[in-house]
């Protein structure tokens, strides 16, 4: 499927987050708008939450990709959903009842989709596959952006990318952590379609052009 790139708005200046959103858009700029949540229960960090994910969503003309790093996503994700996400992440490691919370996220009308932190193995998970539209591979630790690339992640990354086609799948493969224009296509080569980069889109300094040249190299 298509290159699809998500900048990370935890990267941005969150007293401007509209303006953040509005820098990426337009022709050739990102498919989506990644939102970290974090609960600083699941991961040692705080973000925001479903109020901010409304306000952003109507402000942002990019469909928001919101990553759930909480406890309890069985509880919230689906008011993520309400609140008008495209595709709604939990972590598998946080969630109770993982396909019924996907079912409930896609009867919502939105993407499911589950994350995997990097100590987390996809083989256990197989067969859940047909229930989500996407898996997030973690090529750092979740809580914080600006970490160094996980290399070591390249080879679940490869796994899973042949899990899904072994099931005749077609689903996105999401990678998130580390990725810039020196890591962005190793990821592409090992099967992910999908990527998340905060501090390489927003720490340059025109974050449009950072968003092109990521595609350009994960087309390469
Ligand atoms: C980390 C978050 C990431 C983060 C990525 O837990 O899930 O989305 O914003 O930031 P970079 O691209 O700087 O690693
Ligand atoms: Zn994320």
């Amino acid at each position: 499927m298509a290159v699809q790139i998500s900048p990370s708005i935890l990267s941005s200046d969150f007293s401007r987050l509209a303006e953040e959103a509005a820098a990426v858009s337009g022709p050739d700029g990102a498919d989506w708008l990644h939102v970290d949540v974090m609960d600083n229960h699941f991961v040692p960090n705080l973000t925001l939450g479903v109020p901010v994910v409304e306000s952003l969503g109507k402000a942002s003309g990019v469909p928001l990709d919101c990553h759930l790093m909480i406890e309890d996503p069985d509880r919230w994700a689906p008011q993520y959903v309400e609140a008008g996400a495209s595709s709604v992440t939990f972590h598998v490691e946080a969630a109770r009842a993982p396909v019924r919370l996907a079912r409930e996220i896609r009867a919502k009308g939105a993407r499911a989709s589950m994350a995997l932190k990097p100590a987390t193995p996809i083989e256990p998970y197989e067969d859940l596959l047909p229930e989500l539209d996407m898996l997030l591979v973690m090529t750092v630790e979740p809580g914080f952006g600006g970490q160094a690339f996980l290399d070591i992640m390249l080879p679940k990354i490869r796994r899973t990318r042949e899990l899904i086609g072994r099931h005749g799948l077609q689903m996105w493969l999401q990678v998130d952590g580390g990725v810039s224009t020196s890591t962005i296509e190793r990821c592409a080569e090992a099967g992910a379609d999908v990527f998340v980069a905060g501090s390489a889109v927003y720490g340059a300094d025109d974050p449009a052009d950072a968003v092109r040249r990521l595609r350009a190299q994960a087309q390469e």
